[in-house]
């Protein structure tokens, strides 16, 4: 005890310190009420105080060890806890299998109590501090975070805080009329005031939910519904609502969980005649958010959701001395990904790829294939018109190209809000889907499905090549296609999302250790290159990133190095044989998938195949192991000969 305070109390009061100027400046500016700022900070200290002793003890060593987010050791995979696994006990009895699969980060998709039916799969919460009846109680997700914590596995979860569901208790209250409950919402009683929102709003959705109010016949208003109906807008320009969310925050950070997804963030702020996204208070809210938690939970990360163009998503870091979000999601690069797939032209790529590797190391991006969300064709089209390719034309013909109508392609899918009217659709279906594997298994074609599954592993280890962390949609370690089941759930036949939002195939999984099958083709080749990620430090994020001209359209080349260890990632987008032509000059380089030791010049790669090749650093033996393949190499072509 130091004047009267026990140990904890001073870290405490030793972190908050850090932060009170900061943090008492921003709420003031936005809600000038000293009394919410008192109430705020007495309840993080009440947070603070309550958290587990192992979660403290997490807190200090990665406060000890603030970038250890940012090493090479971390595999996410997102997974729905009921297709997975039934419910959060469920989860517990797979962990096994998850660290067969290498992962040691668990997204839990939304799993907090939200209504059937009217719940935008778990995206509308009606009690942030109830876990969804079937999925289990608050107790099970203690345990399970417990059990993942011993394995050293984090646990992130969507923290969903631009909405509440209209079943959560504040929207009833704002409902039956009481004006406290109203204030955290948005009401409108006049048309007039809805249409001058609606001219600079845009829409989410579309064709399923139109609009951005919804008519409320027994109170006789509108409620701001940015996305769906049931889903009401929460007014942050109220202290309440935004201490309220910190504390639910707090809360559930305190129940184990490592990372928060801020679902929807860049629409929490609404402004009469903007877009109501991105407004400068929405930073203001998420660097206050982030110094709550480093003040009482040092060890949990904020997730950005901001899918929208780079521009738009960078600013959500913050600034490398104020900070806002840990993660953000590397979305641009991902949608360029699967234009590159359908164009086999990888100019575009290089240059999304040149442009996120000249930002600071310090901004860590979420890398990946698929989510449980559609695909968004939000491309650089100013540089694609250089190519050629205008917006309309070429949102159509990514669209047709991925439901396997255009350009050679095997891919099948569904279109998502396709609204005539704007010609915008986007694009849904997994990972194996879009690839091909479907409908090679469905027509029995051997060579087909051969193509299919190397684009599939090309495309995790392209992937993988990304600095930041990666994450598996589940079901994609083992080409799960496809699931047409959900056109007869009348819950979820209008949203075509669910197409790649199928159950967890456990009899498929029994197939991954058969090397024959499409599972243990995957299974084995991702987990080859999970070990080699994991192992190479060149896969660090503080590494140097950046790409190489090949001198084919359709070949990317990716190399990263730090210090000696220098590493080049060769990825052909093409379905046929092509050569990239590079020409390093600085020693033999082994690839790290056969082994062998080569020159990293003029390289030969078979359609959509990679190599992953790397500098040896003792030249000696590298230039002897160099003269026997090379031997080898002539005795074979002479034996052809
Ligand atoms: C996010 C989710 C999406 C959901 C929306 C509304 O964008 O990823 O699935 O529909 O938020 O909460």
């Amino acid at each position: 005890m130091k004047n009267g305070k026990n140990k904890f109390e001073q870290v405490f009061d030793e972190r908050f310190n850090r932060h009170r100027d900061e943090l008492r400046w921003l709420y003031m500016e936005l809600y000038e009420n000293g009394g919410m700022f008192d109430e705020l900070c007495t309840n993080m200290k009440e947070f603070f105080m309550s958290r587990d002793p192992d979660l403290r003890q997490r807190d200090r060593v990665r406060e000890e060890n603030p970038d250890w987010y940012k090493r090479n050791d971390l595999l996410g995979m997102m997974l729905y806890i009921d297709n997975f696994a039934g419910n959060l006990k469920g989860v517990m009895n797979k962990l096994g299998y998850l660290d067969k699969c290498q992962v040691n980060c668990i997204h839990l998709m939304p799993f907090l109590e939200s209504p059937k039916g009217r719940s935008d799969g778990g995206y509308a919460v009606s009690d942030y501090r109830r876990v969804q009846e079937e999925y289990g109680t608050m107790e099970d997700l203690s345990v399970l975070t417990q059990a993942c914590h011993a394995k050293d596995m984090n646990v992130c979860m969507d923290f969903v805080m631009n909405h509440t569901s209209e079943d959560h208790k504040w929207a009833k209250r704002a409902r039956a009329g009481e004006r406290e409950y109203m204030d955290r919402f948005f009401f409108f009683k006049d048309e007039q005031a809805v249409g001058e929102y609606e001219k600079t709003v845009p829409q989410v959705f579309p064709t399923t939910a139109p609009g951005n109010f919804t008519w409320l016949e027994d109170v006789g208003q509108y409620v701001l519904t940015t996305f769906y109906p049931y889903q009401w807008d929460l007014n942050y320009r109220n202290p309440r609502v935004f201490n309220e969310m910190i504390y639910h925050l707090l809360f559930l950070a305190n129940r184990g969980i490592d990372i928060f997804r801020l679902d929807a963030v860049p629409y929490i702020w609404k402004t009469l005649y903007t877009s109501c996204r991105n407004l400068p208070q929405v930073h203001t809210i998420v660097r206050m958010m982030r110094m709550a938690v480093e003040i009482v939970c040092p060890g949990v990360l904020l997730l950005g959701e901001v899918v929208m163009e780079p521009d738009k998503v960078v600013p959500y870091f913050g600034t490398l001395e104020k900070p806002e979000c840990h993660l953000l999601y590397n979305v641009t690069t991902m949608a360029t990904t699967w234009h590159t797939v359908a164009t086999r032209d990888i100019r575009l790529l290089k240059k999304q790829l040149d442009t996120v590797n000249h930002l600071p190391k310090e901004y860590t991006f979420v890398n990946y294939l698929r989510c449980h969300d559609d695909i968004g064709w939000g491309l650089d089209y100013q540089t694609l018109s250089q190519y050629h390719m205008e917006e309309g034309p070429h949102k159509k013909y990514l669209n047709d190209y991925f439901r396997g109508l255009a350009g050679m392609s095997h891919s099948r899918g569904e279109l998502y809000n396709d609204d005539p009217a704007l010609q915008d659709a986007r694009f849904c279906g997994t990972t194996a889907s879009m690839c091909g594997i479907e409908t090679a298994l469905d027509a029995r074609d051997t060579e087909g499905l051969k193509k299919a599954i190397c684009l599939d592993v090309m495309l995790h280890a392209y992937m993988f090549m990304q600095s930041g962390i990666p994450v598996l949609y589940s079901g994609d370690e083992i080409g799960q296609c496809n699931d047409l089941s959900y056109k007869k759930d009348p819950e979820k036949a209008q949203d075509s999302r669910y197409i790649h939002r199928g159950k967890m195939d456990w009899e498929a999984v029994k197939r991954i250790h058969n090397p024959d099958s499409v599972e243990g083709k995957l299974f084995s080749q991702l987990s080859r290159l999970e070990t080699i990620r994991r192992q190479e430090p060149a896969f660090d994020c503080s590494a140097d990133v950046w790409t190489l001209e090949t001198w084919d359209q359709s070949v990317l080349c990716v190399v990263r190095q730090t210090g000696e260890e220098k590493l080049i990632g060769l990825f052909n987008f093409s379905e046929q044989d092509r050569t990239a032509w590079i020409n390093e000059t600085d020693g033999l380089y082994q690839d790290l998938i056969s082994g062998k030791v080569r020159e990293a010049k003029g390289v030969d790669i078979p359609g959509y195949g990679f190599f992953l090749l790397k500098r040896e650093t003792d030249g000696e033996t590298a230039r002897a192991k160099f003269a026997h393949a090379e031997r080898e190499n002539r005795s074979r072509k002479e034996e052809v000969a």
